[in-house]
């Protein structure tokens, strides 16, 4: 009989792949299962032979590119001037949850404020433990921890002045769409400031991606007030829920 965990070893075969979330990953091998026609009372060995293993392997690997891979590898640190006109747009503030927030803390927490107080997290272990240690060392306010903001969008989140999401909506949306709505519906705070990279991957992600008419759509749907502005190679939309 084949297991989760031997398919999930199967898929994280890969140095580059070890960071993976785990839950996140068994989530996706589920929801694959059933697509794919995989049979687990099958021994693994047995299994792994079948071509409808290689195609389910593939695109389970596909997901994990675009959550990990791709949408990890665009950014490059923001210029001082972008986080210096955020910090102009939103006025006073105390406290900032920031979901997906990869390594950017380490940049924006000195132009923000150290006294202020900071709720980090990502689905990345590594990124959770390199903020970690940045904010014991600089004896910073609030906490870092692993959240997936896909499977477990309807977990209590710290409650903070303005909520960050940056370029990680597209990754959520690739899995399926309408999981950037879901989210939304559980966040709970005053402000919420998301952005889109602009940096497109091909030609048609560029045409895909100008108007982000689909979130645009979302926002007005659910009756958000908000205004939209460009800094550098990002799109930013600053969010007031009603
Ligand atoms: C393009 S990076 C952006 C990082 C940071 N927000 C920034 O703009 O500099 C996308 C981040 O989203 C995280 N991420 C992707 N899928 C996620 C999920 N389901 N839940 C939480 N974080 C996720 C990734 O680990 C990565 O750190």
């Amino acid at each position: 009989m084949a297991t989760i965990q031997e398919i999930a070893d199967d898929i994280k075969s890969k140095k580059s792949l070890s960071d993976i979330d785990d839950s996140f990953l068994k989530a996706r091998i589920l929801e694959n299962i059933e697509k794919y026609k995989l049979d687990l009372t099958e021994d693994f060995k047995k299994l792994k032979k079948k071509n409808r293993y290689g195609e389910f392997f593939k695109e389970i690997r596909k997901i994990l590119r675009k959550v990990y891979g791709v949408y990890r590898e665009i950014p490059e640190p923001r210029l001082e001037s972008t986080y210096k006109e955020l910090n102009k747009k939103l006025g006073k503030f105390n406290s900032v949850l920031d979901i997906g927030c990869g390594k950017s803390p380490l940049e924006y927490i000195e132009i923000f404020g150290k006294d202020k107080t900071y709720y980090l997290c990502d689905i990345s272990k590594d990124s959770v433990e390199e903020i970690n240690n940045y904010m014991k060392q600089n004896k910073i306010k609030g906490k870092t921890f692993i959240f997936n903001a896909y499977d477990n969008h309807k977990e209590n989140l710290p409650k903070a002045d303005i909520i960050f999401i940056f370029r990680v909506l597209e990754s959520l949306e690739e899995i399926k769409k309408g999981s950037s709505e879901r989210l939304f519906k559980n966040l709970n705070s005053k402000l919420i400031l998301v952005s889109f990279s602009k940096i497109a991957l091909s030609k048609n992600e560029e045409i895909k991606k100008k108007g982000r008419s689909w979130f645009r759509r979302m926002l007005s749907k659910n009756n958000y007030t908000f205004e939209d502005f460009d800094i550098e190679n990002e799109i930013f939309f600053l969010i007031k829920p009603k």
